[in-house]
C-alpha cells in the first residue's frame, strides 16, 4: 500500500517570519491522524530553520534542487545533497520544469542530480511533463518517456530506486490555475507505472507518482482518489496553510 505524500513547493517565496508562520499555521491545521506523509520544500537559506521548527513532527522538509556534484570542492553556488542530508532533508525535487526551461537542465543532468541525491540518502523527487506543444502534437508518453528513462537507468545502482518519487507536471498546468483533467492525469500516471514495470515490477508497485499543476481544494479530491495517483506537489496552494491542510485532509479520508 503505498501511502499518499503531500508536498509543498514554495519556490522562491518567502523569509524566515513567512516561514515560521506558515508551518506553525500547517501544524495547527493539519488532520491528526497519520496517514499520509507531509513534505515542505523551502529555498535553501530556509532549511534549517524550517527543519529545527519540524522536528518532532509529522512534517518533513525537502530541497527544491541539488547539486550534480556529489564530492565537496570548487563548486561556487552549488548545494551538494550531503549537504541537504546535514540539515535533515528528506527529499529532493529535480528536473523541475521552471528548472528545464529558465536553467536549461538537460534529462542527463537531472539523472546525475538523482544519483547524487540516492548516495546521500535524500529521495529525489524526480519532475516529468509536457509542453503544451508537445501534448497538441500528441508527444506526451514520448516526452515524458525520455525524461524517465534517465532515472530508470539508475534502478541497479540505487538500491532505494523504488523510494524515490516521480511527479507528473504537465508544464502547461503548473501556475496557470488550469490543471490537467483526471482522465489525462490518470492516463499518464498509468503510462509511467507501466514504464517502471518494465524495468521493475516491484518497484512499479512500489514507487510514488505523485501530480503537480494547479493542484487546488477544489480539484484534489477527484484527482487524489485515481488509482495511480499518489499524492500531489503544491506550488501556489502550498503558501496558503488552509488550502495545503485542506487537500491533505482530502486525501487522508
Ligand atoms: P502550482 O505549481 O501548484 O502553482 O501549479 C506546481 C509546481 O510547480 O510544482
Amino acid at each position: 500500500m503505498r501511502r499518499k505524500l503531500i508536498a509543498g513547493n514554495w519556490k522562491m517565496h518567502g523569509c524566515q517570519e513567512l516561514c515560521k508562520g506558515l508551518l506553525l499555521d500547517i501544524l495547527k491545521e493539519m488532520p491528526k491522524d497519520d496517514s499520509i506523509d507531509w513534505l515542505v520544500c523551502p529555498p535553501d537559506p530556509y532549511l534549517l530553520f524550517c527543519a529545527q521548527l519540524l522536528d518532532g513532527s509529522p512534517i518533513k522538509c525537502g530541497a527544491q534542487n541539488v547539486s550534480e556534484y556529489i564530492e565537496p570542492g570548487a563548486f561556487t553556488g552549488e548545494v551538494s545533497a550531503s549537504m541537504l542530508k546535514d540539515v535533515d532533508c528528506a527529499f529532493t525535487i529535480v528536473g523541475h520544469s521552471e528548472r528545464r526551461t529558465l536553467f536549461f537542465e538537460t534529462n542527463e543532468q537531472v539523472a546525475r542530480k538523482s544519483l547524487a541525491a540516492f548516495k546521500a540518502g535524500v529521495m529525489p523527487i524526480v519532475c516529468v511533463g509536457e509542453t503544451l506543444a508537445e501534448r497538441e502534437a500528441g508527444l506526451t508518453l514520448n516526452v515524458v518517456k525520455e525524461q524517465l528513462e534517465v532515472l530508470l537507468a539508475l534502478e541497479d545502482n540505487c538500491p532505494e530506486f523504488s523510494r524515490a518519487v516521480i511527479a507528473y507536471e504537465p508544464v502547461w498546468a503548473i501556475g496557470t490555475g488550469q490543471s490537467a483533467t483526471a482522465d489525462q492525469v490518470q492516463f499518464v500516471h498509468h503510462a509511467i507505472r507501466s514504464l517502471i514495470a518494465e524495468k521493475n515490477t516491484r518497484a512499479a508497485q512500489e514507487m510514488r507518482i505523485i501530480y503537480g499543476g494547479s493542484v487546488k481544494p477544489s480539484n484534489a479530491a477527484e484527482l487524489l482518489k485515481l488509482p495511480d495517483v499518489d499524492g500531489a506537489l503544491i506550488g501556489g496552494a502550498s503558501l496558503q496553510a488552509e488550502q495545503f491542510t485542506e487537500i491533505g485532509k482530502l486525501c487522508s479520508n
